[in-house]
């Protein structure tokens, strides 16, 4: 199967998925705009993660906070000091590297032997230099020193800023967690995989608050809850997602246990979330850097303590390029592109497909999209052969085609069409918004 990259991107912009941004100036490195269907995708993603969050978890609870927030804020995360990535660039070709894109080997040799990748030079490549992945931007009309701020690079620190008034406003008592979903930008130094590394990305991050001692234990809880959301919720190809466990040296500044779960794109296995252990580092910094007490009260049991921090932390792009990866499907005996999503996340669920233009067929149509409407999204096509509309819809990965024929209007029955069979089951029209309840 020609599961490449490129077909994908190509599938992405043909349905109105996903666009390279500003493409009439040229494009703009590392950003995308998502078209129709992306956007409905993408909502249906987040809205199952805010449901398997906030809904079917008692003691956690949402929040939304500003992107812009205090700059002490990121000088207390470690974020203005210690978020760098190292770069390498080849003095001959000018292509740019992180520093992880060269193997344990090179990575130990002098780089003057390490030959580029791209033009295949030795000694072309310039030792690693440390570069800071925060954008800076400023606050109020000057730009002068004191009005510099950052767009932030995780939502995480806007949790832990607000814990203690979450805590309060809610009577929240450890264990509890705070979930966001938002935007985070990181100015990436390398641009590559389509939506997998961007400069804007949105996160969706849930930091559990527990008492330390309890930590470990809860992280790896936490693991199997992540891993399953993947297997149950987004019905992800079991065999092509996994753990990997960061070693000691491979920890961010923040975390004393790491474990990604990775999906196995195109382009290999790589992450998609990471689940965290970050210990009490985070609020002791805030309160070390703003002079206030970070602590919870545990009343029944009378005692001050930092809580540790168990964070979920998934990149809400990322987790659409998951699906959309593992849904594409080139179906080579019927010459034609299917996205095999779950019915849950398709962006449309049905398209009402009228056979002809007249007989009063596109009437009848309208009437049972206007049924289906408030619940469903679904959408009217009568553009093109009935072939043609189908195989368009399995582009746009749709489960269900509903048409509308002669016979329709003598018996009140339609045709439903299933996307990945294409089996084709002819049904009253009263049962339709029932069939449709019971898959969707
Ligand atoms: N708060 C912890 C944190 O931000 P991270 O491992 O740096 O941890 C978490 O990022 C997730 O955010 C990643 O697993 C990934 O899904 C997503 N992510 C990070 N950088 C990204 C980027 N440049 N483009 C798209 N997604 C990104």
């Amino acid at each position: 199967m020609n599961k490449t990259i490129e077909n994908i991107v190509a599938l992405c912009k043909r349905r109105g998925f996903i666009f390279q941004s500003s493409s009439i100036y040229g494009g703009f490195a590392a950003i995308y705009d998502y078209g129709p269907l992306g956007i409905e995708l993408k909502n249906q993603i987040s809205q199952l993660w805010w449901k398997e969050m906030t809904q079917f978890h008692d003691n956690i609870v949402g929040l939304d906070s500003g992107i812009l927030m205090h700059p002490k804020i990121w000088e207390a995360s470690g974020h203005v000091g210690a978020f760098n990535d190292p770069l390498i660039d080849c003095k001959k070709c000018k292509a740019r590297y992180r520093e992880d894109e060269f193997d344990l080997n090179e990575k130990k040799q002098d780089w003057n032997k390490v030959k580029c990748p791209n033009c295949g030079s030795i000694g072309s490549l310039t030792e690693p230099r440390q570069f800071n992945l925060m954008f800076k931007t400023h606050t109020g009309p000057v730009e002068e020193t004191g009005t510099e701020a950052y767009l932030r690079p995780e939502t995480a620190q806007g949790i832990y800023v607000n814990y203690l008034l979450v805590q309060g406003a809610m009577r929240l008592k450890v264990p509890f967690g705070i979930a966001q979903i938002g935007k985070a930008f990181r100015n990436e130094i390398i641009a590559r995989n389509f939506i997998f590394r961007t400069r804007e990305f949105e996160q969706m991050e849930m930091q559990y608050f527990v008492k330390p001692g309890t930590d470990s234990s809860v992280f790896e809880e936490w693991k199997i809850k992540r891993l399953n959301f993947y297997h149950d919720v987004l019905k992800v190809n079991k065999d092509k997602i996994r753990f990997h466990q960061h070693p000691d040296d491979e920890l961010a500044h923040y975390a004393k246990e790491a474990c990604d779960i990775e999906y196995e794109f195109p382009f290999g296995w790589s992450e998609v979330e990471g689940i965290h252990n970050r210990t009490d580092f985070d609020l002791s910094q805030h309160e070390k850097f703003s002079g206030k007490k970070m602590s919870y009260f545990d009343q029944p049991n009378n005692e001050r303590f930092l809580p540790y921090i168990i964070e979920t932390s998934a990149g809400l792009n990322r987790m659409l390029l998951t699906v959309l990866a593992d849904a594409y499907w080139e179906d080579k005996e019927n010459d034609r592109i299917v996205l095999k999503l779950n019915p849950k996340i398709a962006p449309i669920k049905a398209a009402i497909c009228p056979l002809t233009k007249k007989d009063g067929l596109p009437e009848k149509a309208r009437k049972i999209l206007s049924i289906l409407k408030p619940k469903f999204k679904v959408v009217y096509d009568q553009q093109g052969s009935i072939g043609k509309r189908y195989y368009r819809q399995d582009e746009a990965g749709t489960p269900f085609g509903i048409t509308i024929d002669h016979q329709t209007l003598e018996d009140n029955t339609i045709t439903v069409r299933h996307r990945d069979t294409q089996k084709q089951d002819r049904i009253s029209t009263d049962r339709l918004f029932d069939l449709m309840n019971e898959s969707l």
